[in-house]
């Protein structure tokens, strides 16, 4: 379990002490180090407003060493292994509570593998920078809006156990931008696309329709998301005369990718930019698995 770091200042939005505009991958790096959730989702929207004023331009040929303990959190919620993670009843406001709180958990993993992108991989394009800080805006959206939504539960983030597999994802991947690409969003945020219809049907069964409207907005987000990972992901393939089918499962078996299981949500994987092939690959998948029973999704 990684310590939390102290807290950083934000990052700046606007021109530094030189005139010149701050460099955005310098301040993603520094808003990856913040610990407090909040500082740090504020800094991450700030960050990409400054960004589309122009006002915080990416320098893509910047190599910035990494420092101690990223990413920046708070010294809670304490991380456990997943397997001492209990599921609970959704028919219960405490077990609706800690679904939200895993699922702003996950937010706030994904606020910080979006900045990760923006300062680790030098020599990409503008628009990858700018995608991902995009993407890193979103993610604090959602923050945003689960932690709310977890305070009129009576709860704050922090207050229950979480895990770490998704950071584990991104230390694994942090030398090969391909890796990342294939493994972050078009693997792990793409079995969001999949979880969110069961969840969101179970918490309406439940009677809690705000929570179902923020899974429909982190549900259209993701979608982009996935689609910016595709596009990345398909770039550097070109870029590097690899086919993009052999090159994914080439990359989830090195980086032991979690195996794909269904169901699968079709439908958002397809608005996400996977092609026929693709989608073909994983209905076979689904129909080799058995249905589970009911109540168990
Ligand atoms: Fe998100
Ligand atoms: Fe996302």
């Amino acid at each position: 379990m990684m310590s939390a770091t102290p807290s950083v200042a934000p990052a700046s939005s606007g021109p530094n002490a030189q005139g010149q505009p701050d460099c955005a991958r310098t301040a993603a790096l520094a808003a990856l180090r913040e610990s407090d959730p909040a500082t740090k989702a504020a800094a991450a929207r700030a960050l990409y407003a400054a960004a589309l004023a122009g006002s915080a331009a990416c320098s893509a040929h910047l190599e910035l060493d990494e420092p101690a303990g990223l990413p920046g959190r708070p010294e809670r919620p304490e991380l456990v292994d997943p397997r001492q993670l209990k599921r609970r009843s959704m028919q219960s406001p405490q077990g609706r509570a800690v679904l939200l709180h895993a699922l702003a958990h996950i937010e706030f993993n994904a606020i910080n593998l979006a900045l990760d992108a923006v300062w680790r991989f030098a020599g990409m394009p503008a628009a990858f920078y700018t995608d991902w800080l995009k993407v890193a805006a979103e993610e604090a959206y959602h923050f945003s809006l689960l932690a709310a939504r977890l305070a009129q539960y009576g709860h704050a983030y922090g207050d229950f156990p979480a895990h770490d597999g998704l950071w584990d994802m991104c230390e694994r991947t942090r030398a090969d931008v391909l890796a990342r690409m294939a493994l972050v969003p078009r693997t792990l945020e793409a079995r969001g696309l999949d979880a969110s219809p069961p969840i969101r049907a179970r918490l309406l069964q439940a009677g809690d329709q705000a929570s179902a409207a923020i899974l429909d907005v982190i549900l259209r987000d993701e979608i982009g998301h996935v689609l910016i990972g595709n596009r990345w992901f398909r770039h550097l393939c070109e870029a590097s005369g690899l086919d993009a089918h052999e090159t994914y499962t080439r990359l989830a078996d090195q980086y032991h990718a979690p195996k794909l299981r269904g169901p699968f949500n079709f439908e958002a994987r397809r608005d996400a930019g996977f092609d026929e092939a693709e989608l073909a690959a994983l209905a076979s998948l689904d129909a080799q698995q058995p249905v589970p029973p009911t109540g168990s999704a």
